[in-house]
């Protein structure tokens, strides 16, 4: 958690109790309270319980912590969690009466709600649920008497349900919408109902229906829209992009030829360091993967810069064909790079990242390090071959340790300017086997661990950590010189009055000038300065039943052709649409400028479900009503079943 200065280190190696006496391996877990410079046992706290070494920890906001226990155990009905609102001083003990299949997750909108996923059927046959903010909403699966997957709710923790959908393919959450996907007829392709307001209604989605070798994957998602990849028939290696409006309805073809590799592994990013920023991977009709950049939030996607201060090499034909290409998931899946690309919300405009410079990306040359300080539009060239790195001090400072294959680490090297210059700290005489950097959530700590181990005599390692603490070196408090004003987006040009407008705003932050070397420190929050922008036609979608003119690009009511799938929702479903034909871009807050107006109102019935009241279902009675400062939520999945955590992506 930020600013606690607790790390917490999980011991995976069991030993049979009786053997405890002779080795420190039955500790469970230990705890450091000042940054990872001393460590103490606690195993006492979680009464000497192994924890799991997959999903074994998750991490909450504030000071919040979670560990799962494995737990052997024959007899035990289900899963036994420990959780901790202090940062590990103490613990709560919580019995599950299901077991996990996915780490447990702190809910979108309110982090007292935790999210399970549970994949026990023998458990009742309560799968899936979710909570909204009033009471506890519970979404889940069952399965009828033919072993089909049927969608229900519950809005009194199982007293009384409701029916969704029945014939369920998958079932899942990203950010603030619920979705499933369904075969309307037997095997017939997929589609897919996307619910924005906690199960109320569900709305079909305007997106490609997918057959059962296709898959749809929602790749990122908050409360505004859902960045969606829809999969090529094929083994093909990509699919189509869409982004979503607000209601999960209406889908836009953001990118075509998006990579998404035989792992399922795609190498979409956001870029939180900068608004509206994304970044991912093409596969071209040449069979070349070349990365692309957007900097309004998938609306339009170009190439990078070529970094100045790189060349091109020698395969390059012309300049026109040479421009950065950055290494994603892809890449650190076959082991190609060590890291993924890396911003922080609090280092505005900061992005650092593998890449390599050419026609297209290469995975037979040595990858590089890149760095961008403005979020995305010029690069720089910064070091030499792989490396790990973290951001400190509310980007103030970067830190990076080679990546060493066979080879042990001594070195840390560090840039106060951005990625500019950089030093070199030997912080250890006996060099050991490099594991990882770690440092606090937030960016905000000037501390970093270097952890590894040594080889010891007896064979078994020596876990090492070493804690450097940049405090001593850069002493000085920032003032008020060191900072200047830095309109963001402002490398995209435009007239002046529009410069830096993305969805309809302008943001101008207070940032650190780069040859400033000092502290932000912790007090240091970012802060900015916003003006909305004129509204234009790019501010708008054409809404649910519309088009957009190719002449006039007006959005037009789409001709009989397409009517056919409205109408076939307009029987039996009374949700209402009510559309002037234009919908603004989600979170888009331009005022004033363009104002489409259609002359008349029309009402369009989009293909909506809402729950059915069932019968009540008895057996579910065992829902558990938890008697904790959280209620736990239960999600548990059927066989094909795959959900969605936030930033893992996830495919159904
Ligand atoms: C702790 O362990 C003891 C003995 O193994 C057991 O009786 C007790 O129920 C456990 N308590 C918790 C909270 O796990
Ligand atoms: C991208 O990251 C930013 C900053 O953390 C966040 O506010 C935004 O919701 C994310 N976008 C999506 C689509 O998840
Ligand atoms: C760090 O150690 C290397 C040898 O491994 C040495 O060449 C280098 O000069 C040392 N750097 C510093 C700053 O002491
Ligand atoms: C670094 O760690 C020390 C304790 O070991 C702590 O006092 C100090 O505040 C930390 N510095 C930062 C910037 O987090
Ligand atoms: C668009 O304009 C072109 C040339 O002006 C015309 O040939 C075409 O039919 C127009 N398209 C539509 C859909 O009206």
């Amino acid at each position: 958690g930020d600013g606690t200065g607790v790390s917490i280190c999980i011991n995976h190696h069991h030993i049979h109790p009786t053997l405890c006496k002779l080795s420190q391996n039955c500790l469970s877990s230990l705890i450091s309270t000042d940054y990872g410079k001393s460590f103490h046992d606690i195993s006492h706290r979680i009464n000497h319980t192994f924890i799991r070494e997959e999903f074994g920890v998750s991490v909450g906001p504030g000071s919040s912590v979670i560990l799962t226990a494995d737990t052997p155990v024959v007899d035990n009905p289900g899963g036994i969690i420990f959780t901790s609102m202090d940062a590990g001083a103490t613990f709560k003990f919580i019995q599950l009466p299901f077991h996990l299949a996915q780490p447990v997750t702190y809910h979108f909108f309110n982090p007292d709600y935790l999210v399970a996923l549970s994949i026990d059927v023998s458990h009742s046959n309560i799968i899936s649920m979710t909570t909204d903010l009033e009471g506890v909403t519970v979404v889940f699966f069952d399965t009828d008497e033919r072993g089909d997957l049927v969608l229900k709710r519950t809005k009194d923790l199982g007293e009384t349900f409701t029916t969704i959908h029945e014939d369920i393919y998958s079932f899942g959450y990203i950010g603030a919408f619920l979705f499933f996907s369904v075969m309307e007829e037997p095997r017939s392709p997929r589609v897919m109902y996307f619910s924005s307001d906690q199960g109320d209604t569900f709305s079909r989605a305007l997106l490609p229906s997918a057959s059962t070798e296709q898959f749809y994957s929602i790749l990122d998602g908050d409360e505004d829209m859902l960045f969606m990849h829809v999969d090529n028939p094929g083994d093909t290696f990509f699919g189509t992009m869409y982004t979503s409006d607000d209601r999960g309805i209406l889908f836009s073809k953001s990118l075509e030829r998006h990579l998404f590799d035989g792992q399922r592994k795609s190498d979409f990013t956001n870029i939180t360091s900068l608004r509206g920023v994304y970044l991912t991977n093409k596969l071209d009709l040449d069979g070349r993967i070349r990365s692309v950049i957007s900097f309004n939030r998938g609306g339009t996607w170009k190439q990078l810069n070529k970094p100045d201060n790189v060349d091109c090499g020698e395969q390059v034909k012309s300049v026109r064909w040479c421009n950065l290409h950055i290494h994603g998931e892809h890449s650190r899946n076959n082991r190609i790079v060590p890291m993924l690309a890396l911003s922080e919300p609090t280092a505005i405009g900061l992005v650092i990242a593998h890449g390599t410079v050419g026609d297209s990306l290469s995975s037979s040359q040595h990858p590089d390090v890149f760095v961008s300080s403005d979020g995305g539009y010029n690069w720089r060239g910064t070091l030499r071959g792989p490396h790990h790195y973290s951001i400190l001090d509310s980007g103030g400072l970067i830190v990076a340790v080679e990546a060493q294959r066979e080879g042990q680490v001594k070195t840390i090297k560090f840039s106060t300017d951005e990625g500019q210059c950089w030093k070199s700290y030997n912080f250890t005489e006996q060099p050991f086997f490099f594991a990882g950097l770690a440092c606090e959530p937030g960016t905000k700590a000037m501390n970093v661990s270097v952890w590894g181990f040594r080889p010891e005599e007896d064979g078994q390692p020596m876990w090492v950590a070493v804690t450097i603490d940049f405090q001593s070196l850069i002493t000085r408090e920032c003032n008020d010189q060191d900072y200047e004003q830095w309109l963001a987006h402002s490398a995209e040009g435009g007239t002046s009055e529009r410069k830096g407008c993305v969805l309809g705003v302008k943001e101008t932050y207070r940032r650190l000038k780069r040859q400033s070397v000092c502290r932000n420190g912790r007090n240091f929050v970012v802060s900015k300065k916003q003006s909305s922008c004129l509204c234009t036609r790019e501010d708008y979608l054409c809404d649910y039943g519309y088009y957009r003119h190719v002449n006039t690009s007006d959005c037009v009511r789409q001709p009989s052709a397409a009517n056919k799938s409205l109408e076939m929702c307009l029987n039996g479903e009374e949700d209402e649409l009510l559309t002037a034909g234009y919908r603004k871009v989600p979170s888009d807050r331009c005022e004033g400028g363009y104002n489409p107006q259609l002359a008349v109102q029309t009402v369009i019935r989009p293909c909506g479900v809402k729950p059915s009241p069932g019968p009540p279902d008895k057996s579910t009675s065992s829902v558990t009503h938890f008697d904790t400062l959280v209620i736990i939520v239960l999600v548990a999945v059927v066989s094909a079943v795959i959900s969605v955590r936030r930033v893992v992506y996830s495919n159904s």
